[in-house]
């Protein structure tokens, strides 16, 4: 039972952990006793059931910025090339292609679902540009038709950033399906998420998703027989049978969360000054986050709820292009303006959301907001 004065976690792993704790722990134990912690069947095994979940393809890899790196390697993206992502995202989706010594070029986002604009995106084609890689931020997809468009008239690949929205469609399709590839972090806090790191590469296409095998394997089918430079990318066996026990639930995490967001519409339903998340009419929002817009002092809502003890986060403060490592070539990065992204930046505040969030928490949350 969860009392007033339990204190209120952003993700509590902890609860969903006691819930399916059986399960978990007689899957972690049988790996024990195998001793098979790398490559073990049980990877496989969720390869298959998550492939079939999403009707895609699956690799699994290390994690969800290894994954963006393998699509991009799988793609040819090299020293030169162009990358359009938006700027307001989580730093690993443009990291990938400046690892790989392309150059990421920023796009704007929508200012209701916070992913990418297409008309800001298609302003910033040019021939160098390689890969596009919208994200499905905080648990909802891009305007795919629109992105899909764009890129199908340039021939230019698409990847999908969807670390956060596995669950998630476009109009029905599995997020992250639609283009090249699909990338997804398994983080303990994400929708899907391992006791460690993990992540996959899936695709429609079975000749690119044994690409991407390849490349996160050394770039070896057969052992010392090295084909291309790959990488070392593995999802370990521990983490897969822990996913294992946990992708079965995944609709019901689903479900959990989005009532969870229901109750905190229902909460600051025309409060003036907030805006609450927009739901596509496309895509099943799964609510990896629940992130208003607080129009004028946001940060002084975001300091009286960490002063009553609730915690409450920016994703994301800085957007990617005035980063250092972005900032000091801005002519590289930043060739439209971008407005949109700023405002975000500014006027975000993403409130506790999870599997386990309880109406009496959330009303606590409310009132701090509401009474600041
Ligand atoms: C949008 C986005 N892309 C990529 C990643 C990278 O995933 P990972 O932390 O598994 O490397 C994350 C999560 O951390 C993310 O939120």
């Amino acid at each position: 039972m969860t009392s007033a004065t339990e204190p209120i976690q952003m993700v509590d792993l902890k609860t969903q952990y006691e819930r399916l704790r059986p399960d978990i722990d007689r899957r972690i134990q049988s790996v024990l006793d195998s001793t098979a912690f790398i490559k073990g069947p049980e990877v496989n095994r969720f390869e298959e059931a998550l492939g079939a979940a999403l009707d895609a393809h699956v690799v699994a890899v290390a994690n969800g910025t290894d994954a963006l790196q393998i699509a991009l390697m799988a793609l040819g993206v090299g020293p030169g090339d162009e990358v359009i992502t938006p700027s307001f995202t989580f730093v690993a989706t443009a990291e990938a292609a400046s690892l790989l010594g392309a150059v990421p070029v920023f796009a704007d986002i929508d200012p209701r679902t916070f992913t990418m604009d297409p008309a800001s995106l298609e302003t910033l084609i040019t021939g160098r540009t390689r890969a596009i890689v919208p994200v499905h931020l905080f648990g909802q997809s891009a305007d795919m038709d629109a992105i899909m468009d764009i890129a199908n008239r340039h021939a230019i690949p698409v990847v999908e950033d969807t670390a956060q929205a596995i669950g998630s469609t476009w109009k029905d399709q599995a997020a992250g399906t639609r283009g090249a590839f699909g990338t997804l972090s398994f983080f303990p806090s994400k929708n899907l998420g391992c006791y460690g790191d993990g992540g996959a590469v899936m695709s429609r296409s079975a000749e690119l998703a044994e690409r991407a095998r390849l490349i996160a394997n050394h770039g070896s089918r057969k052992k010392y027989h090295n084909e291309v430079v790959g990488i070392n990318s593995r999802l370990d066996t521990l983490q897969a049978a822990i996913l294992q026990a946990k992708l079965p639930h995944l609709d019901d995490f689903t479900r959990r969360r989005r009532e969870a967001a229901d109750h905190y519409d229902a909460h600051f339903a025309d409060i003036p000054g907030i805006t609450t998340p927009h739901r596509s009419a496309h895509s099943h929002h799964v609510f990896h986050q629940y992130t208003l817009r607080i129009h004028r002092h946001r940060d002084r809502i975001h300091d009286a709820l960490s002063e009553a003890g609730i915690p409450s986060a920016v994703y994301y403060p800085v957007p990617l292009h005035e980063l250092p490592i972005y900032a000091s070539s801005p002519d590289a990065h930043v060739r439209v303006p971008l407005p949109e992204t700023g405002r975000a930046a500014r006027e975000v505040l993403s409130l506790p959301m999870h599997t386990e969030l309880t109406e009496e928490q959330q009303q606590r949350i409310a009132h701090v907001i509401l009474s600041a």
